[in-house]
């Protein structure tokens, strides 16, 4: 006979009634019993696959108030789009986010398909999307395995593999856990994901699957996900030129369309290297001016490489002519231009230096 302690099998039922409990109130969540909008879901799902809840919350609203529908933001501008999405990072999510609007206004007479294999043909739904869509606002039985769901299917049932290979075994369990509330299971791994099943502490005792959880049962919870090594890029080094005309324009750039930060706007500088020679920084000075190098430099990280930045600045005469592709954009217009969060940051040192207090 073994002596094998078997935990009870997880249910979904017990995370259910938990959720009903504790489920968090979020603005692109509908009220229980209530249908979602696809297109909210949508919108926040792309904002969320890059920083937490908390972050996208002011963006996800503004964004609604903005473009309060597919069709809306189908029509909008393109520059309207990424200034909306600026500061949220990886920015071929907004260009993304713009055609699939486009295509859902046009190709399926602005209503979102409700299938995970129909909105997997659009621009920009990959399977998490497509799986957390179908789900929430369709109540599909799909999986979507974000990096919460990984954590918490891989503690439940001790998965040892390293991400990402395990993600076919987490997605399996997840579909072999599906209730009949599709929408609620998806959104209640993601709930005890963030609140109870958290990567470092986390609350086991208030866990509505302390029980069945094999991570807990063998004190092991907080070495799951197991994952791969992952290797980053070395540091890269360049210069951020800032340019203040005495009227407090000051000069900027739209970044090529395709490509890291493409068409975000930045104050202008050269190629970013790991060899960067700061003492010859000036040679990418966009326009010959009194450069003062500020001490301290910007930092950045990006997903495959930390950045540093050096900032210059300088105050040019009224008269100066902007260089080819290059804009003097009025101070108090600064704020409506699509800066990336790594060019805010210079442009913010730079002005600190140049208009002190
Ligand atoms: N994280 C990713 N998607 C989410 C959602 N719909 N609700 C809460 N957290 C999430």
């Amino acid at each position: 006979m073994s002596l094998a302690i078997r935990q009870p099998p997880a249910k979904a039922a017990d995370l259910l009634a938990w959720y009903d409990r504790h489920r968090r109130v979020l603005p692109w969540r509908a009220l229980p019993g209530e249908r979602a909008d696809p297109y909210r879901v949508w919108v926040s799902e792309i904002m969320l696959q890059q920083t937490s809840v908390t972050a996208v919350k002011p963006y996800f609203q503004a964004f609604m108030a903005r473009f309060p529908t597919v069709g809306a933001l189908a029509a909008a501008p393109s520059e309207s789009v990424m200034q909306a999405w600026a500061g949220l990072g990886y920015y071929s999510r907004a260009r993304n986010l713009h055609a699939c609007a486009r295509a859902v206004a046009t190709g399926h007479a602005g209503s979102f398909p409700d299938t995970e294999e129909g909105l997997r043909e659009l621009p920009g739904i990959g399977a998490y999307t497509a799986g957390a869509v179908a789900a929430i606002a369709f109540d599909r039985p799909a999986a979507a395995v974000d990096g919460n769901v990984e954590r918490v299917m891989t503690r439940l049932f001790a998965i040892a593999e390293a991400l990402p290979g395990a993600k076919p075994l987490v997605r399996e369990r997840v579909l072999a856990l599906m209730p009949a509330r599709p929408g609620d299971f998806a959104q209640a791994l993601m709930d005890l994901g963030a609140t109870i099943c958290t990567p470092r502490s986390p609350a086991c005792g208030l866990c509505p699957w302390r029980e069945p959880c094999r991570a807990r049962i063998a004190g092991t919870q907080e070495t799951y996900p197991r994952k791969a090594a992952k290797k980053t890029g070395a540091t890269r080094f360049g210069a951020a030129f800032v340019a203040m005309r005495e009227d407090g324009a000051v000069l900027v750039r739209t970044r090529p369309a395709k490509g890291l930060l493409g068409g975000m706007v930045e104050v202008p500088g050269g190629e970013w290297r790991a060899d960067y020679r700061l003492d010859e920084a000036l040679a990418d000075a966009p326009l010959p001016a009194q450069w003062h190098r500020l001490i301290f430099p910007v930092r950045h990280i990006f997903t495959h490489f930390p950045l540093e930045l050096t900032v210059f600045t300088a105050p040019v005469p009224l008269e100066t002519l902007a260089p080819e592709g290059m804009r003097f954009t009025p101070f108090a217009r600064l704020k409506q231009e699509a800066f990336p969060s790594v060019f805010l940051k210079a442009l913010e040192a730079g002005l600190e230096a140049l208009r002190p207090g």
